[in-house]
């Protein structure tokens, strides 16, 4: 289904060349959105472009270059887009990492990288682009969370936020720094559409759902790979990389989603996340030491907008 407006929108989607990101900006592509969507590498996003004009030929879609594990790219990245002077209609935080190897990494920064690519690159590159969202309104941030961070849910231990621990001082776990991630996600989410209230620009959360054929992919094993591949996609609770787009594209572009923020989502449909996700003294926490951690004075600035 086509968009029906005389002014075609932009959406920008992280981590677009694989995976979730890819389907997810083929629909919007399909659906008449001019889609940017980001990569971190060259080749990889612009195999992506190609592959999706060959699906839906007369795609309005560009790649550009992007490593969430890097402030200064961040700041190039956000630099090159306001040289085409574009709008901003739809922001997603979709590029998402989870390390599979059993020692801690660091992005150039400093921070360790699931929390440094998953929370504090796309909260960095948010605020950098606020002020397009704000002048393109109505507009949406959608962040890529996932249910994991809730007791039960995911493989490994539950979740652990320490601030003591947010550079593994203490212990690492990649399952755990997974999970933690994706919860400060929704801190992020709640606290920023409580100061985006009275604002056309909204912010909501979404789980595509456990997919296994893109998790696969990380599996360096061949034997563990394919069965991942052929197997576990096949049980019950998992959703494939299309259903796991639509969940993206619903919170992305859905009508019935116009003017609601502040909610988490997965298969088309608003759910709960965590009693501690709801927390806003945590939140607010969050929001302090990721402002401190990204150097942002003003959240939004220049004008200082939330
Ligand atoms: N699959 C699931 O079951 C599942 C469940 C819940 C939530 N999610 C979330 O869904 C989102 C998409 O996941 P996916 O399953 O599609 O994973 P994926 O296939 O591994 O895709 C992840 C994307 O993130 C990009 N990325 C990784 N590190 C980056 C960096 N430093 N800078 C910029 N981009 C970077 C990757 O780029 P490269 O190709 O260069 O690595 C890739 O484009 C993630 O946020 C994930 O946490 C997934």
């Amino acid at each position: 289904m086509r968009e029906h407006s005389s002014v075609q929108k932009v959406m920008l989607i992280t981590g677009g060349n694989r995976g979730l990101g890819l389907a997810a900006a083929r629909k919007l592509a399909e659906r008449g959105y001019r889609v940017i969507l980001t990569a971190r590498n060259v080749t990889a996003g612009e195999a992506a472009v190609a592959a999706i004009r060959q699906c839906a030929p007369g795609a309005t879609v560009e790649t550009m270059q992007l490593d969430l594990a890097s402030f200064a790219s961040i700041r190039q990245f956000v630099e090159a887009f306001h040289a085409q002077g574009l709008p901003l209609h739809g922001l997603i935080n979709n590029a998402g990492l989870m390390v599979v190897e059993k020692q801690p990494k660091f992005t150039a920064d400093g921070f360790e990288l699931t929390f440094g690519i998953n929370h504090l690159g796309h909260f960095l590159l948010t605020h950098l682009l606020l002020p397009d969202l704000l002048r393109s309104a109505p507009a949406r941030l959608v962040v890529v969370s996932s249910q994991t961070h809730m007791a039960g849910i995911g493989n490994g231990p539950p979740v652990d936020f320490d601030y003591d621990n947010l550079r593994a001082e203490k212990y690492y776990q990649p399952e755990v720094f997974y999970k933690n991630s994706k919860l400060a996600n929704l801190w992020f989410t709640y606290e920023l559409q409580r100061r985006l209230a009275g604002s056309e620009v909204t912010a909501n959360a979404v789980c595509p759902g456990y997919v296994p054929a893109t998790i696969a992919e990380h599996i360096p094993n061949p034997v563990g790979r394919w069965i991942f591949k052929n197997i576990v996609t096949r049980f019950a609770d998992t959703r494939t990389v299309e259903q796991g787009a639509d969940s993206l594209v619903f919170v992305a572009a859905d009508p019935s989603l116009e003017g609601i923020g502040g909610k988490f989502s997965t298969d088309g449909r608003l759910i709960s996340s965590s009693p501690d996700s709801y927390d806003e003294a945590k939140a607010k926490r969050l929001w302090e030491y990721s402002c401190n951690a990204c150097g942002i004075e003003h959240f939004g600035a220049p004008s200082g907008v939330v």
